[in-house]
């Protein structure tokens, strides 16, 4: 695995410390951008039909919602180098969050995710409290230009009662969303152009029965 530079040490260090005290984090230009871009390309020039309409809940039988979110996504693997060395760079992370905070984290998994115009994914929370084995969410935005008059932004809420936002972010190229998955509701507004980004999670060791939703 590659070194982990100082600047990666440091910014480690505000997302655990970000985590613990407000349970989010906000973090532009957080991956090298050369990085970034490859994910662009790599995302962008994906074979016709590799990305998928994503589905709800397990427990549901992995529906489609046509009401909920209308996102496709794909699932990254290692086998092609951008992703790889994304995966690497949360792995990193994975360690610096765990040296810091003792999470416990133990894994990591994430997809793609494309929003085509006029596309969403409604109020929600990643993980069922208490049960859930995803603990941590990233969401990585990789749109080189993206025009607020576009919407697209993802939404925090800062728990289940709250009926206002506190927090909007706008899906930049380089901005490194992190939050708590089990305490903060969020959701995807509306976009008015294509967004793309790579939604992830760091998992602990499953205690209960119950699984987290599927995306
Ligand atoms: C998700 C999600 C947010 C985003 O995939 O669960 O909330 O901004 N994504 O893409
Ligand atoms: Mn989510």
């Amino acid at each position: 695995m590659s070194e982990v530079s100082e600047a990666q040490q440091r910014l480690f260090q505000v997302v655990a410390t970000q985590l613990a005290d407000q349970g989010y984090c906000i973090i532009e230009d957080a991956l090298p951008d050369k990085l970034t871009l490859a994910l662009y390309q790599r995302v962008t020039t994906l074979a016709a039909g590799a990305l998928k309409r994503a589905g709800i809940g397990r427990q549901r039988d992995h529906q489609l919602d046509d009401e909920y979110r209308t996102d496709k996504i794909l699932w990254l693997d290692a086998d092609d180098a951008a992703e790889s060395d994304y995966l690497v760079w949360m792995e990193q992370l994975r360690h610096g969050i765990n040296q810091q905070l003792f999470m416990g984290l133990f894994d990591y998994e994430s997809h793609f995710a494309y929003y085509a115009p006029g596309t969403f994914y409604k109020r929600h929370l990643d993980a069922f409290k208490g049960e859930a084995n995803r603990v941590v969410t990233t969401v990585f935005y990789l749109n080189p230009e993206w025009d607020e008059l576009d919407g697209g932004e993802i939404a925090l809420y800062a728990n289940e009662g709250s009926e206002q936002s506190f927090q909007s972010v706008y899906p930049h190229a380089g901005t490194l969303v992190v939050f708590l998955s089990e305490q903060l509701p969020h959701e995807v507004r509306r976009a008015l152009c294509d967004r793309y980004s790579i939604a992830g999670w760091f998992r602990i060791k499953s205690l209960g029965q119950r699984v987290d939703p599927q995306h």
